[in-house]
């Protein structure tokens, strides 16, 4: 009986048993498919991420091509504007110098004053800074300022400081016998006219508004029966040297200028020398004691519509103007030495005047330019900075 019973708990609990597996393997089927399910969806999240990613990714591409169109649009917007500037600034001073032209004369007296005191302080610091010439390495940046210091007689003629003895000669005209000495600015500023300072009569009349003067010399140019160059002893009054020129058909080196056949500038070993060859400037490197010609260069500046020129460090300034006369500018500029490239030389406008220049010499020691303008003598301070070449270190060794 016993075992019956047994059998029957046992049958029931087989039955319990196995409707709990039944259970069981309906919850596991429910939760497999949950899980299938759950990982059709993440599935799907892994796809859509990936093709977010990829969105994300392709969004980044663009925003940074965009990005970087924009930054080259930028850069050409800027050289627009920049060009744009420089055009500006040309048209400013083409106005300027149209404006020029119909200006009444400045007032002289006034611009005399106001230049003359910020020149006073200026030649004192100036004092210290003599014969630091020997290191030649410098470009006219800037006219800085200007000072009319009289007006004698003659539209044309020239003045100029031997940078040595600090003397002033005054050549009145273009084409006389003699020249005035005076001993210092003060003295010709000051003076009734030229009769007051000491006069010079040469052997043979000069022609033109080409001479120099350096240490006691003079060079100056004489046209009698061929164009030559005179060394003159201003202390004995005696003729050291001379030499012929080979100036073609007596042209003219600066076409404003038609008595200036050659232009001479002198410093401590050369004499440079200025005169036509065909429609451009040349120059030709001098011993200042023997007069040979050493070299020759073509500047490649024209002579049309030069009036002047000045040489600062072995570069050549040519100064242009127009006719009737407007506004002075250097607009060529040449370096013996090759070291002033063309886009570091500056356009160099003169003060606002109408005048027109007979000549410009610059006196290394003062850094100034004296210059005949119209029968006006002024003076012209410059700026000066380093060539470029200059900042980069030499070679070693
Ligand atoms: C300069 O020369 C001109 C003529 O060439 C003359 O009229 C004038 O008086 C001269 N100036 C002086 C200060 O001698
Ligand atoms: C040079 O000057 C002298 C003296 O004034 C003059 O007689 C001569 O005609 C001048 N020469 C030229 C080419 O102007
Ligand atoms: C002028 O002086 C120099 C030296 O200073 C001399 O050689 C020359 O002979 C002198 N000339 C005259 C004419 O006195
Ligand atoms: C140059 O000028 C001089 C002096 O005026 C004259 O004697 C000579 O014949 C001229 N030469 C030429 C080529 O015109």
């Amino acid at each position: 009986m016993k075992s019956g019973f047994f059998f029957c708990v046992l049958l029931s609990l087989l039955a319990q048993l196995s409707q709990a597996q039944y259970h069981y393997q309906n919850l596991m089927n429910y939760l497999e498919s949950r899980m299938a399910a759950m990982e059709e969806r993440i599935a799907l999240w892994h796809e859509q991420n990936n093709r977010y990613n990829s969105d994300i990714k392709k969004f980044r591409q663009q925003a940074a091509d965009l990005l970087e169109k924009l930054g080259r649009d930028h850069e050409k917007l800027r050289q627009d504007l920049e060009g744009a500037g420089v055009r500006v600034d040309r048209v400013e001073r083409e106005m300027d110098y149209i404006e020029t032209k119909n200006i009444p004369k400045p007032c002289v007296k006034v611009a005399d004053k106001t230049v003359e005191q910020k020149a006073v302080e200026k030649q004192q610091k100036k004092k210290d800074q003599m014969f630091e010439l020997t290191v030649c390495d410098q470009i006219v940046s800037n006219i800085r300022a200007m000072k009319i210091l009289k007006r004698l007689g003659s539209p044309k003629g020239i003045w100029t400081r031997d940078s040595r003895t600090a003397k002033i000669y005054v050549f009145n005209g273009t084409s006389e016998d003699t020249l005035y000495e005076f001993s210092t600015v003060k003295e010709l500023s000051t003076s009734s006219g030229l009769s007051t300072g000491k006069q010079i009569t040469l052997p043979s009349a000069w022609n033109g508004t080409g001479h120099t003067v350096y240490d006691g010399f003079l060079y100056y140019i004489s046209e009698r029966s061929e164009l030559q160059v005179i060394k003159y002893n201003l202390e004995n009054s005696s003729v050291v040297d001379r030499a012929v020129l080979p100036v073609q058909d007596n042209m003219s080196v600066y076409g404003l200028n038609p008595e200036t056949l050659v232009d001479l500038f002198a410093d401590e070993e050369v004499l440079w020398a200025l005169y036509a060859v065909g429609d451009t400037i040349n120059l030709a490197k001098m011993d200042s004691d023997t007069l040979d010609i050493e070299q020759m260069w073509d500047t490649a500046c024209p002579r049309k519509n030069a009036e002047a020129a000045f040489i600062v460090c072995g570069t050549v300034y040519v100064v242009y103007n127009t006719r009737p006369p407007s506004r002075s500018r250097v607009q060529c500029v040449f370096d013996v030495n090759e070291m002033v490239m063309g886009g570091e030389a500056p356009l160099l406008y003169f003060p606002r005047r109408f005048g027109a220049h007979s000549s410009l010499k610059y006196n290394p020691v003062e850094r100034q330019v004296y210059a005949w303008d119209d029968g006006y003598q002024i003076i012209y301070r410059l700026s000066l900075q380093k060539k470029l070449w200059a900042l980069v270190p030499p070679p070693e060794e």
